[in-house]
């Protein structure tokens, strides 16, 4: 069974609603409505209900089953103004600043629906970059207690040589955090395991990549990698992992004998980490495109509770996927 089909499988077992704060985009409610169809969660749309309703006409949806919420005029501005300016009342925020901030950028009400408990999960970024959606789930949601790095991981799933690689790999940190100390870089492995079982259902293992493998080349750049692997060690982590190595070691078996044969993890990694943003972007775009493996994410983890961002770019159908793996995540 495809990663799609057993999403959203638990997506309808879970039932969870989710806001979607980009109302006045087609895609965004054709998307809602099919969410509805297909019952993988309840869509709550922040819009302009007549403009919502024109457009669901001219396309011949039916809205049925989607909560809308006035965005020019929202029914708890003033409740969800008093929070976010208690919130933020210490970056010296005024409840003036934040009923502002609440009615003109949506990703901002979005996320307070989430942190009054009206919504279980968002879904946003058809319509705004990626750092207005993080900003404001940090700025809002903040991070689970315990948890210190919010970060992010693409599910990878592969559309041939399974048998070789698998059917899903985790690729982490591909949109958050640009140059990650090693104690993130341990964080961001940490939490890309606790997504690889709540989410795929997969036993972790890890691979913290660089251009080195156990010593074959120097670098100040491959010692924070390094580091991460003493961190990880130092916490004690239930999960088998194995830093400072190549991409190819990680995942190539023939490869691994060669580089790192005492290693229980090179060969057969699921969880790719890498030492930075450029490379992650850039490896995850360069796997989907040239390999053609579908791409789901980027997922959000570290969050107190699941916001995830879309592509510009995105479909209908990511979005409704999105909305879906999004669902899974607010049930963990
Ligand atoms: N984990 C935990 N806390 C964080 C993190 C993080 N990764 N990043 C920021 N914070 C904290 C800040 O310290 C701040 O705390 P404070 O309110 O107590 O001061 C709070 O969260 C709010 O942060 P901001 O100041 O609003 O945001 P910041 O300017 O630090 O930017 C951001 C954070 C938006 C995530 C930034 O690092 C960024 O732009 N990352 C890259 C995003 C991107 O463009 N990705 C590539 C495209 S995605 C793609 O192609 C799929």
């Amino acid at each position: 069974m495809s990663f799609l089909v057993k999403i959203r499988e638990k997506a309808r077992e879970v039932q969870k609603s989710v806001v979607l704060p980009e109302g006045t985009d087609e895609r965004v409610i054709t998307a809602a409505a099919k969410i509805v169809e297909l019952g993988v969660a309840r869509p709550i749309v922040l819009g302009h209900r007549e403009d919502m309703e024109r457009i669901a006409n001219d396309l011949g949806i039916s809205l049925r089953g989607v909560e809308v919420i006035e965005a020019k005029n929202p029914p708890k501005l003033e409740t969800y103004a008093a929070k976010l300016a208690e919130l933020r009342a210490k970056k010296g925020m005024t409840i003036e600043q934040a009923r502002e901030i609440l009615l003109n950028d949506p990703n901002f009400y979005g996320a307070m629906m989430v942190k009054m408990k009206d919504a279980d999960a968002m879904v946003s970024g058809s319509d705004s970059p990626t750092a207005d959606v993080l900003r404001a789930g940090l700025q809002i949601i903040g991070t689970r207690p315990g948890i210190k790095t919010v970060s992010s991981v693409f599910v990878m799933e592969l559309t041939e040589r399974q048998d070789t690689y698998g059917d899903v790999l985790l690729f982490g940190d591909c949109s958050v955090i640009p140059v990650p100390t090693a104690e993130q870089l341990a964080d961001i492995a940490e939490a890309s395991v606790v997504t690889a079982h709540n989410v795929v259902g997969m036993e972790g293992k890890v691979a913290l990549m660089t251009f080195s493998t156990k010593g074959s080349a120097h670098h100040p750049d491959i010692d924070v990698v390094i580091e991460a692997g003493k961190i990880l060690e130092e916490r004690n982590v239930k999960f088998h992992y194995i830093a400072e190595v190549q991409a190819d070691a990680a995942i190539v078996k023939s490869v691994a004998m060669k580089k790192c044969p005492e290693s229980k993890v090179a060969g057969n990694a699921n969880i790719l980490i890498f030492p930075n943003l450029a490379a992650g972007n850039i490896g995850y775009k360069l796997v989907q495109r040239l390999a053609g493996a579908n791409a789901y994410g980027p997922l959000i983890q570290g969050l107190a509770a699941p916001i995830n961002d879309l592509s510009r770019g995105c479909s209908v159908d990511d979005i409704v996927n999105l909305v879906a793996i999004t669902a899974v995540q607010a049930a963990e």
